[in-house]
């Protein structure tokens, strides 16, 4: 049904990906591991064996201005797909992460080539950390991490979990191609907890106190700072962190 090329060990499976020619569409490369995974704005992603390190090839030919759209359905994709999986109450944390109990569960980079304002192709790299404890992660990630076996308390088969997300990917992808951009919006909505939430968010330069107000049309995030309110995408934030209020606390 897809066509998925399995590899023990890679360098990224980007690298591999970027390689393929003339691949259909949802054509995907998994790795057991990985020896240099790529995370957001240059950092690592540890991929130890008992994770999902795949990149799936899409075409989508549709406006750069949808961006965060494409990468806000990878996220619902996942979230979805664990949460009929798994008794898990995952949340998307904007633009592409995956969190449980607060703690981050799975990770999305798009690689794509752009030509003029269309986005040829998209090199969707996800990573779910599934059936590994956390003691193969580093001492400072292991209370902002978490896998599917520390809050499931059993391991999952990865195979099945990676068909679903397939399946699930393809269902949103295909709407967001027609142009219902809207029905995945409200989803997002539904399935994210940043909206009517304080946070800090990271660009490149400062940390920024906000307010998020909303998503607009294209998923781009629409936030309240002092003096005004402001539109921001997916490039511009780096991380964001929900700022615990005593208000949000006790609701
Ligand atoms: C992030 O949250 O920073 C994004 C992490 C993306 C990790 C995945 S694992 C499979 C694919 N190959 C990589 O090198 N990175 C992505």
């Amino acid at each position: 049904m897809f066509k998925i090329i399995r590899y023990e060990v890679v360098d990224s499976t980007f690298k591999v990906a970027r390689n393929l020619q003339n691949t259909e569409e949802y054509t995907t490369v998994i790795a057991k591991r990985q020896l240099k995974g790529r995370g957001r704005f240059g950092r690592e992603w540890l991929s130890p064996i008992g994770g999902l390190w795949f990149t799936t090839i899409l075409y989508p030919r549709t406006s750069i201005c949808t961006y965060s759209l494409l990468s806000l359905l990878s996220s619902l994709s996942i979230s979805k797909t664990l949460e009929k999986n798994t008794m898990l109450k995952p949340k998307i944390r904007w633009p592409n992460d995956v969190y449980v109990n607060d703690r981050k569960i799975a990770g999305i980079l798009i690689e794509s080539d752009v030509n003029g304002d269309i986005i040829e192709r998209s090199l969707v790299g996800i990573g779910v950390n599934v059936n590994f404890s956390l003691d193969h992660l580093p001492i400072e990630l292991r209370d902002k991490a978490t896998t599917i076996l520390e809050e499931f308390g059993k391991p999952i088969d990865e195979d099945t979990l990676l068909i679903e997300i397939l399946l699930t990917l393809r269902e949103y992808y295909e709407k967001y191609k027609k142009g219902l951009y809207n029905e995945i919006v409200i989803e997002i909505k539904k399935e994210g907890d940043f909206i009517g939430n304080h946070v800090i968010l990271y660009t490149h330069s400062k940390k920024i106190k906000a307010f998020i107000r909303d998503l607009d049309i294209y998923g781009n995030l629409i936030i309240d700072v002092e003096g005004g309110t402001m539109t921001l995408t997916p490039k511009d934030v780096e991380k964001l962190e929900l700022v615990k209020t005593s208000e949000s606390e006790s609701s």
